[in-house]
């Protein structure tokens, strides 16, 4: 691995890669450094354990990678200050939503780039992140950097992107949308709002850590509870309505993508 490994913005997903790495002791803190106006938590514990944190620009020249965690409203800010000062050699690593390899590349001086789309459970290990770069170089290392933090789906095209954005680098914001509104729907049936919070909860998080066995289709524990005329059935005859769920998840599926086209443009 090409280290010391610069990480350009380190907020909430930054963060959570930070975290990660501590956590699966994936490279030394001495390896990391970490340029950010405002830390989070990860960047100064990462700081107290050996990291250098926002040193001065000479120092940046030494990175061998280089990981682009800012917000994509910024990230052309950020290369133009800091692409300068970094090696020709150096390899950038964007999880800038939305934006192409392209573009960073031309931003950063023609160097070699991989795009990654992470979540946040990297944080716990239970990261996904979907890959993609024309340099097999480049694809390698974005590899080894998300390898530790989870599942890496490698995609073909560039353009797969802005599907794996929509359902994996936001899905998980689904999911909570999904819990809260079990939750108030469990609370407005009569429960009181801390059963009604630790009812929907645990059920959730039961029903993926069953999925998680991999012993069985989505459908398979489904059907498994789901009794012809019974309760389930009733809710589920709601939710795979004609505006149920699978329309619902189309759509919003296309919107984040259409958003995450804008973002690129
Ligand atoms: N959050 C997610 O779940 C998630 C999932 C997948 C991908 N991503 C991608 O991750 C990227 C970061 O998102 P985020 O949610 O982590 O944003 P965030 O919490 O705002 O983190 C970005 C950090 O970068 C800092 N920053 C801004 N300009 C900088 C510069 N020029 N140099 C160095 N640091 C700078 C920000 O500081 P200030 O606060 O001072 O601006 C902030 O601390 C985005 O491109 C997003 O598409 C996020």
């Amino acid at each position: 691995m090409a280290t010391p490994i610069l990480m350009l913005g380190a907020g909430r997903m930054g963060g959570a890669i930070l975290d990660g790495w501590a956590r699966a002791d994936a490279f030394a803190p001495a390896e990391l450094i970490i340029v950010d106006p405002q830390p989070s938590e990860a960047a100064l514990a990462m700081q107290a354990a050996g990291a250098a944190l926002n040193p001065s620009d000479a120092d940046l020249a030494a990175a061998g990678t280089v990981m682009l965690c800012v917000k994509p409203q910024t990230w052309q800010e950020a290369a133009a200050r800091y692409a300068p000062l970094l090696a020709a050699d150096a390899v950038v690593v964007s999880i800038a939503a939305g934006v192409t390899s392209g573009a960073i590349a031309a931003a950063f001086g023609g160097r070699a780039v991989a795009r990654v789309m992470p979540t946040t459970a990297a944080a716990i290990g239970q990261g996904t992140a979907s890959l993609y770069a024309s340099d097999p170089s480049a694809r390698a290392r974005a590899r080894m950097l998300f390898e530790p933090l989870g599942a890496v789906v490698d995609l073909a095209d560039e353009a797969q992107m802005h599907a794996a954005t929509a359902v994996s680098g936001s899905g998980p914001a689904y999911l909570y949308a999904f819990i809260e509104a079990l939750e108030a729907a469990a609370a407005g049936a009569g429960l009181r709002p801390d059963e009604a919070s630790r009812l929907a909860r645990s059920t959730v998080i039961g029903a993926a850590a069953l999925l998680a066995q991999g012993k069985a289709e989505p459908s398979d524990l489904r059907r498994q509870v789901t009794s012809p005329g019974g309760t389930t059935e009733a809710a589920l005859n709601v939710l795979l309505g004609e505006r149920g769920l699978p329309s619902l998840l189309r759509e919003a599926v296309g919107a984040a993508i259409r958003r995450s086209k804008e973002l690129g443009a």
